[in-house]
């Protein structure tokens, strides 16, 4: 099959070995230990499934065209919005709609999932800044 640029179009290799497999998540967690630097773990449908550890305050941010999705898979998460704060426990999520400022919260070291389209960056519309991740990571 050629895409239309020509060049011959074929499922990365990531994608080859990631579909139609389990992929544990403590497997995966226990593979880094950075904060605030999302790795992805399978994607599926133009969206990313991503696990990160979160720990400190991020940055007010929002996305201008792509929803998101935490899922607490340990810790608790604060998620603060411009006018409450929702705290999440393991087990639970919370889906942030497109343009929503927000900022994460994490007093002591939260893991999330995260499901979101391949092109929402972490920062969203902030200055770029240290916290700024391009290229993740794929474990
Ligand atoms: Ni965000």
């Amino acid at each position: 099959m050629k895409s239309s640029n020509g060049q011959a179009s074929r499922p990365s290799f990531e994608s080859i070995w990631r579909m139609n497999e389990p992929i544990n998540l403590d497997q995966k967690l226990g593979l880094f230990s950075d904060h605030w630097s999302p790795k992805i773990i399978a994607e599926l449908n133009d969206q990313h499934v991503k696990l990160a550890k979160l720990k400190g305050e991020f940055v007010w941010h929002s996305h201008a065209n792509e929803d998101e999705m935490f899922l607490v898979i340990s810790g608790c998460l604060k998620i603060e919005f411009r006018d409450r704060v929702e705290t999440l426990n393991p087990g639970e999520l919370i889906v942030i709609p497109k343009g929503v400022e927000h900022r994460p919260v994490a007093q002591e070291e939260v893991s999330v999932m995260l499901f979101e389209p391949k092109t929402t960056l972490n920062t969203g519309d902030a200055q770029t800044s240290n916290l700024t991740r391009n290229d993740l990571d794929k474990l």
